[in-house]
């Protein structure tokens, strides 16, 4: 059985998926308004994860989990677009960032996607590896393409 529940979130998500984002990018958060809007963008689905039961213990809380990761993808015909994927600090590094990415390539797929892109920042170390762990290989370098100056690295996935 896999680890992790992953979901397609609902509007009755919205606070969680919220709580999610702000904790997971702090200060490179999209903010509050811009994380409600994207229940509502064309073509976006967005994916929960929360710690199936057996995973309960080793995040020292109780049942009835509530999500701690979140991702979200774009869904554009024959391609599709890896917006964004989070996953709080507390809940790191115990596989729901590969699981939910993991979803958004099925989903992809199922929508008849063959190609998946994404950007992230070139310093951005730990999803570089998440990204390159699930198969994403790095096409190109768009220089400053943050606010902040950084370089966004463009990853290609073949479905
Ligand atoms: C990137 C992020 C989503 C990874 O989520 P996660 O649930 O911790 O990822 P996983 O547990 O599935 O890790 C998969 C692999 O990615 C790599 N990885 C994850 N976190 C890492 C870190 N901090 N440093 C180096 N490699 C890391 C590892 O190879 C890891 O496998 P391993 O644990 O067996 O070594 C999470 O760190 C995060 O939310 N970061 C802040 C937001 C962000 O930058 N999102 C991506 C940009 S859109």
């Amino acid at each position: 059985m896999k680890r992790w529940r992953i979901w397609r979130a609902e509007p009755a998500d919205e606070d969680d998926l919220v709580r999610i984002e702000a904790a997971a990018f702090g200060e490179k958060s999209w903010g509050e308004n811009n994380v409600r809007e994207s229940f509502v963008a064309p073509r976006v689905t967005i994916l929960l994860a929360a710690p199936r039961q057996r995973m309960v213990q080793t995040l020292g809380a109780g049942s009835n989990q509530p999500p701690v990761g979140f991702a979200m993808w774009r869904d554009l015909g024959p391609e599709a677009e890896i917006l964004t994927v989070g996953v709080i600090p507390e809940a790191a590094r115990k596989g729901a960032g590969t699981e939910l990415l993991s979803a958004c390539l099925e989903g992809a797929k199922m929508r008849g996607a063959n190609k998946v892109y994404l950007e992230v920042d070139q310093g951005n170390k730990a999803a570089l590896a998440l990204y390159g762990r699930a198969g994403f290989q790095q096409i190109s370098v768009r220089r400053a393409y943050y606010r902040n100056g950084a370089d966004a690295v463009v990853m290609e996935c073949a479905l």
